[in-house]
């Protein structure tokens, strides 16, 4: 069988829909399936699959394609080595294939890895399991309660005290030191010689979802530092993009609608043995949007266990709004003062654990009840919260869920809401001020009303080419005429458009007139132009629709006539003007 019939085989046997199902969490809709794309950003499902066709696509970022194409986009590999994976899945028989000869090298390496890694873990593990020389590592983990069946799951293992342990086994193996160096597990001296990166620390092996051991992390046995040591970058370990426990928590995960991240490899391990399975780890960083991306796939709901510190307030907040662009919502569990979630399921049991699960804080809650606890008393602790947050604020990707954290912000730190958006405000447009506006959004999403409002908030110098106008005819919202009103009225000699929510008296007005200033521009400086005069065209069709009406109450067919080949006249003149749907409220 040559490759193309390879390729068509494993069409054959492969379902895009189970395939992409271990990644994605899809749900059946009509005729296919959708799910939120792993692919962008988003929190409303656009990435869909057709079970039928056998193909995918993204209707928000235009991705897509069939079995293979996701395989490679989404683990990030050439087209052999996917045809490879998924051969191998399917159990189909491939051809040898001559692959370009760059392509085969880094495959080849990362095979290498991986077969290194693998008989790297099982020395590790047979050492605990067995070797008189693991016994350090067998009374450890029986001192941190982890049982045998733990151990041989995860395949733990220990690593001797030795220079020249694992390198003298791989010796033993003729397997190549610069590979394993390459894995990290070694590392070279000056004279071409290896010695144990690992050395008198119990390993925990790390998997990725196809099982492959990608890299280790090991503990030291006492108080010595650095406590942890993990497996450097390499080309096939990331610590930002893999979560420990992954491989065996995903179905779980998805069964429960639960993901619990904890921070410690032991952590989880004390929480599987208690029999919570839906658990996994980040490796020694904070969480990166990569691996809440890779959740994304089997939850919308996670749990995130932050120490009630310092530390674990700022990881909160920096989580936060990762979280949030990607449309999951992230509690947080606290445990009492000095415990980790280890020390207190073997205190306290793991229906212990649960309740205070049910009891988790939003994410955002938490972080403020912890800057609220720590903070100085006075301005100058005000001050270091509100800078604190900013950047936050700033990061999230919608206007109007900014408005009701920025509300809470304000609400619970006694910080004057408008001082939050002032300094808000400033801030944004510091940034934005580069070449004007440097991005514009889209402005079709928001109705015609909002669209005139940006475009006045933007480019106020166009204030005063409607002033004159009847605009009113093209504002139907009745809250939005009104901030328009203050708008024409107040400026220029506010000078300022900031201070315009001053003199606004309704919260509705004032919550729009935020979320429009939060908003990006809709407009560039190339459109501008046109849309002004489009919405100077959008007044004058309203009016001659009134006239036409007037004329035809009155009778008047001379009128009316005249009339109607105006609008005609407008109508064909403009192909991309917004329709006005509403009718005038004059
Ligand atoms: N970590 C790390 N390097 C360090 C310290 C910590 O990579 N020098 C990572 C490890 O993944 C560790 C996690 O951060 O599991 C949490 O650290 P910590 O709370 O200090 O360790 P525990 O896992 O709780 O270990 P133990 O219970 O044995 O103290
Ligand atoms: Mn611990």
């Amino acid at each position: 069988m040559d490759s193309s019939e390879a390729k068509e085989e494993i069409k054959k046997a492969a379902d895009i829909v189970e395939v992409i199902g271990q990644y994605v969490e899809l749900k059946k809709r009509g005729q296919n399936y959708v799910g939120l794309c792993p692919f962008h950003s988003e929190r409303s499902p656009s990435f869909t699959v057709n079970q039928n066709k056998q193909i995918y696509h993204c209707f928000g970022c235009g991705k897509g394609g069939d079995v293979f194409t996701f395989w490679m986009e989404y683990h990030n590999l050439a087209f052999p080595q996917s045809l490879k994976d998924l051969a191998e899945r399917y159990n189909i028989p491939l051809p040898q294939r001559r692959d370009l000869y760059a392509d085969r090298k880094k495959t080849e390496l990362k095979e290498q890895l991986f077969k290194i890694n693998d008989l790297a873990g099982r020395y590790f593990h047979n050492i605990l399991l067995r070797s008189a020389d693991g016994k350090p590592g067998r009374d450890y983990f029986s001192r941190r309660h982890i049982s045998q069946e733990t151990i041989s799951n995860f395949r733990l293992g220990y690593a001797v005290k030795r220079w020249d342990g694992l390198v003298n086994y791989l010796r033993s193996k003729n397997s190549a030191l610069d590979r394993a160096a390459k894995a990290g597990l070694l590392v070279p001296k000056d004279n071409e010689e290896y010695y144990d990166r690992f050395r008198g620390r119990i390993i925990f092996p790390i998997f990725d979802l196809n099982h492959h051991n990608i890299g280790f992390g090991g503990r030291i046995l006492d108080d010595s530092l650095p406590k942890y040591i993990n497996t450097p970058e390499t080309p096939i370990y990331h610590k930002g993009y893999y979560l420990y426990g992954l491989d065996s928590a995903y179905a779980n995960i998805r069964e429960k609608g639960l993901a619990i991240i904890v921070e410690g490899y032991l952590d989880m391990l004390v929480l599987r043995q208690h029999g919570i399975s839906n658990v996994i780890a980040t490796l020694g960083t904070a969480l990166t949007s990569d691996q809440i991306r890779r959740l994304k796939g089997y939850t919308k709901d996670v749990v995130v266990l932050f120490d009630p510190d310092e530390a674990g307030r700022k990881a909160a907040l920096k989580s936060f709004p990762l979280f949030l662009n990607e449309g999951i919502s992230a509690k947080v569990v606290v445990l009492p003062q000095d415990e980790d979630p280890d020390s207190f399921v073997n205190k306290h049991g793991s229906d212990a654990f649960k309740k205070l699960l049910g009891r988790a804080a939003s994410i955002f809650d938490f972080y403020l009840d912890q800057a609220l606890a720590n903070m100085d008393t006075g301005v100058d602790g005000q001050i270091r919260v509100l800078k604190e947050v900013l950047p936050v604020f700033i990061n999230l990707d919608q206007g109007a869920t900014r408005s009701l954290y920025v509300h809470r912000f304000a609400e619970k730190t006694g910080i004057n809401e408008a001082t939050v958006w002032e300094e808000l405000r400033h801030h944004t447009n510091a940034s934005q001020l580069k070449g004007r506006f440097s991005t514009v959004q889209d402005p079709r999403k928001y109705g015609s009303d909002l669209q005139f409002l940006n475009l006045l908030v933007y480019y106020p110098e166009k204030i005063d080419t409607f002033r004159d106008q009847e605009w009113g005819l093209i504002v139907s919202d009745p809250e939005i005429n009104k901030i328009i009103e203050v708008i024409m009225e107040k400026f220029p000699s506010e000078g300022n458009l900031d201070r315009i929510e001053e003199f606004l008296d309704t919260p509705v007005a004032k919550e729009q007139f935020r979320v429009i200033l939060m908003s990006k521009p809709f407009y560039s400086e190339e459109s501008v132009s046109q849309a002004v005069s489009e919405f100077e065209k959008k007044i004058t069709r309203v009016k001659v629709s009134q006239s036409i009406r007037k004329a035809s109450a009155e009778g008047d067919m001379e009128m009316l006539n005249r009339l109607i080949r105006e609008k005609q006249d407008l109508d064909s003149n403009s192909k991309n003007v917004t329709k006005p749907k509403h009718t005038n409220n004059s």
